[in-house]
């Protein structure tokens, strides 16, 4: 063999099995420390562990903790991902544009790492997916690494560093001070973090890219690109073999190539494979294949990796949008934001799970991820679940990064980039990069050679992936008269129509409407004028409630809705935005600003929470989730009544009522009384008209308001709402009875009051106490409330208009039953349980 591997060849067997056992023992006589995660990967001495449990947290400077007998018995013990801010103190004074709390400032992670002896000779790598911000990542005392953008997934090679056989320290810094943001970032290790271990000679981070050059329906070309380490000072020779297994597992073809890696060097090895008769991935049978990746020596396997991929083909065209696999796909898009809600930053596979089933049961078949890199696993669940991703590297390039100030842009970029790209390269769900959004210096050209810094970033797009796009998301019109997009594939245009200038000026470049409506609304929440108010068109018109605001520089569903059906040249919307996020509230009142919104507000009154949401922070649907449904949905009936039918103080006043329906048409009923039939018109100048169902003259009287729905003259389906009476009792409905023992799965329990006969109390506000018993904790509570003046760490939450929400977090470990009880005085107790396990 000429390759030694240390690995092998340091440590002979009694040795290793002696100083396992020892290390054992002293594992168990450490406090506090939990034995190893994970077991080896494989049968070739490589693994992956997640180190997201044990760490000890402190906020705040303190000087020294990265060395290994800092004493930190005090810190709080936390398990990753952990945003602490998120815990808050809320800070009613605060600013309201990053959610009042106190992200901004440092922290630091310590946690004691035992590696076995067998570690001596590896190549031993610390993943991170995302650090806010500016991590610094220290090992035994020595500075081994660290970061300078917090969305941004990074590696640390800490084999210099450690001590295999013995107890390792890690501490990290994080500094969110220089950091500065247009949301909430949140703050920490807020996603997951994996140990690597490898042997010497093994395949590079996000080194494997697989691209599809050829598809057709008898065959398609795999071609695998693949990048081999060699950390040792001898060339290794062997072979790496690539294996195809397809959707069901079954193998589709096996190649070996030839490697000889020159001594501390790397080399990139180049295949292609073939796939008859492939089974395409498509958002509507998203079918994944993979490839098996194996670097032999000697006939031996010393690493290996598995890479998911798909076999599509797409393109953006100037005159006729999206087309996958052949055919034109109307995107119906939402931008979604990096935070959880009551979870803050932390992200957890399954709340991003849960926002995707929520968004495709709206219709969503695309998601941008705004305005920064998500986390790996959003891409991993797009694959799985058939949607395709505008995925996106930056906001504002000035304002949300954590650029150091001798960091030229174009340098900081172009590192960024490049990691993003190797990261996410082979996810069949990706279909256009994006280099930035609403870059407003760069739109006007007033950087130093606008045109050419973006051509430049574009360049570095393609350098890694000459298979897809680059966007830019656009704000200022006139940027479309200069220069600037010649170097782009595609261009994103954000509100108000604004593509149409780019669509006169480069009638080639296919157009994406990257932000769109940017309406607001707060479930649960509708405001009528007073019914001696006059005013000269329908009441509902001056109501946010019923879905008719939007921000001054964007516009209303309905009118996008036309937009896109007329516009067909565009590749379709991504709507601003899928749920509500913490920051950026606008406006900064919450609630009643139709009285409210002239008058001066006090910070206490000041929301914290976008409005812009089609669903609200805790998952909860507003009302246009139903409208949305409606025109993005057609194949799923939907039927939803607005507003709530408790209006005591308007007896025979003005309640307008209003239908979302894909059906045609419908009949409205109020006490068993027909109050006519109503059809869309798409015709209709009023947009309004086209899309929703309006009764705007409806007297009230309390009882039952129902709507029937028609479509083609067949009933499709109704919706009934009840004046609800006082409220009685509490009721609790978990998403989900069945978890997982991972620590890192969510339950979401639906807390709502309900009056004798069942029926949900609109109006109530109810303070609920929570308890929860068994192997979870609370991980956070919430209402929808934009102003929510309280903190999201609690084991209590006000009803907002009817319901609010609980996230229950399992614990690690054999599981149990979990039993969630809430109590609220004068109200009858609701208990629901659920098993966790393994
Ligand atoms: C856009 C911006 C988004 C968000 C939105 C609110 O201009 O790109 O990040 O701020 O406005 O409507």
């Amino acid at each position: 063999m000429d390759c030694q591997l240390p690995g092998f060849l340091l440590v002979s067997r009694p040795m290793i099995k002696y100083l396992r056992r020892l290390l054992l023992s002293w594992m168990v006589l450490s406090i506090g420390l939990s034995p190893l995660a994970a077991a080896p990967d494989s049968q070739f001495g490589t693994r992956t562990e997640s180190l997201n449990p044990g760490w000890k947290f402190a906020a705040g400077s303190h000087p020294g903790a990265e060395s290994v007998d800092f004493a930190d018995s005090s810190w709080t013990t936390v398990r990753l991902p952990h945003d602490w801010a998120i815990a808050g103190p809320y800070e009613p004074q605060g600013d309201p544009h990053t959610g009042k709390l106190p992200w901004r400032g440092e922290g630091w992670y310590r946690k004691q790492l035992a590696l076995p002896a067998t570690d001596a000779g590896k190549r031993i790598y610390l993943d991170f997916d995302g650090v806010m911000a500016a991590p610094t990542v220290h090992v035994n005392g020595q500075k081994a690494g660290g970061w300078d953008y917090g969305y941004m997934s990074f590696r640390v090679d800490i084999t210099p560093f450690v001590r295999p056989g013995a107890l390792n320290l890690i501490a990290v810094h994080v500094d969110t001070r220089t950091h500065s943001s247009r949301w909430y970032p949140g703050a920490g290790i807020y996603r997951k973090v994996q140990l690597v271990v490898k042997n010497p000679v093994h395949i590079a981070q996000w080194g494997t890219f697989v691209t599809t050059p050829t598809v057709g329906p008898d065959s398609a070309d795999v071609r695998v690109q693949t990048v081999i380490e060699n950390h040792t000072a001898l060339q290794t020779s062997g072979a790496l073999e690539v294996e195809l297994l397809d959707p069901s597992g079954k193998q589709v073809t096996k190649q070996r190539m030839p490697l000889a890696v020159p001594a501390n060097e790397t080399q990139e090895l180049d295949g292609t494979l073939s796939v008859p008769k492939p089974a395409l991935w498509d958002i509507r049978t998203p079918r994944l294949y993979r490839l098996i990746s194996r670097v032999l020596v000697n006939g031996k396997q010393i690493d290996g990796s598995e890479t998911p991929f798909g076999i599509r083909t797409f393109q953006f065209t100037p005159n006729d949008g999206f087309h996958l696999n052949g055919r034109r796909v109307q995107l119906k898009g939402v931008n979604l934001h990096h935070d959880q809600g009551p979870l803050g930053a932390a992200f957890y596979v399954r709340a991003m799970e849960r926002q995707l089933e929520i968004m495709k049961d709206m219709g969503v078949n695309a998601i941008r991820t705004s305005h920064n890199p998500p986390a790996p696993e959003l891409l991993e669940l797009c694959d799985r679940m058939g949607l395709v991703v505008w995925d996106e590297a930056f906001d504002k390039w000035d304002g949300t990064s954590t650029r150091p100030n001798d960091v030229p842009i174009l340098d900081y970029n172009r590192k960024q980039i490049e990691s993003l790209v190797r990261r996410d390269r082979n996810h069949p769900s990706v279909v256009v990069w994006s280099a930035g959004n609403e870059i407003w210096n760069l739109e006007r050209l007033e950087l130093p050679d606008s045109p050419g810094l973006l051509r430049q970033m574009v360049e570095c797009f393609k350098r890694l992936d000459p298979t897809r796009p680059v966007v830019l998301a656009h704000a200022v019109p006139e940027s479309a008269r200069t220069p600037l997009d010649d170097s782009l594939d595609v261009v994103g245009w954000n509100y108000q129509r604004r593509y149409s200038i780019s669509r006169e000026t480069r009638p080639n470049l296919p157009i994406i409407y990257s932000e769109s409506a940017s309406a607001y609304s707060t479930r649960g929440h509708y405001e009528l004028p007073h019914p001696a108010e006059k005013t000269d068109y329908p009441v509902s018109l001056k109501l946010t409630s019923y879905d008719h605001l939007a921000a001054s520089w964007a516009d209303l569903a309905d009118t996008e809705f036309a937009l896109m059906e007329r516009d067909s040249f565009v590749a379709g919307e991504f709507v601003w935005t899928g749920f509500d996020y913490i920051g950026e509230p606008v406006p900064l009142v919450a609630r009643g600003w139709g009285s409210f919104a002239k008058k001066k507000i006090s910070p206490e009154e000041e929301s914290r929470i976008s409005l812009f949401g089609i669903v609200d922070l805790v998952g909860i649907p507003k009302d246009r989730f139903y409208l949305y449904r409606s025109f993005w949905a057609p194949e799923k009936p939907t039927v939803h009544l607005l507003p709530h039918w408790n209006w005591p103080e308007r007896v025979g006043a003005q309640v307008p009522v209003y239908v979302y329906t894909n059906g045609d048409s419908a009949e409205l009923f109020l006490n068993g009384k027909s109050l006519g039939r109503k059809s869309k018109d798409p015709k209709s100048s009023n947009v309004l008209d086209r899309y929703r169902l309006r009764w705007e003259e409806v007297a009230y009287e309390p009882g039952e308001v129902k709507a029937v729905a028609y479509a083609k003259g067949a009933k499709i389906g109704e919706a009934v709402v009840h004046t609800a009476g006082a409220p009685a009792r509490l009721r609790l409905t978990p998403d989900r009875t069945s978890l997982k023992s991972t620590g890192e799965d969510l339950c979401y329990v639906l807390v709502e009051a309900a009056d004798e006969d069942g029926n949900l109390c609109p109006l109530a506000m109810n303070r609920v106490s929570l308890k929860l018993s068994g192997p979870a904790a609370i991980a956070g509570v919430g209402n929808g409330d934009h102003h929510f003046p309280a903190e999201f760490d609690a084991e209590q939450v006000a009803l907002f208009y009817g319901k609010a929400m609980l996230i229950a977090r399992t614990q690690e470990g054999p599981g149990g039953t979990v039993q969630i009880e809430a109590t609220s005085p004068g109200l009858k107790p609701a208990k629901v349980s659920m098993r966790s396990g393994r």
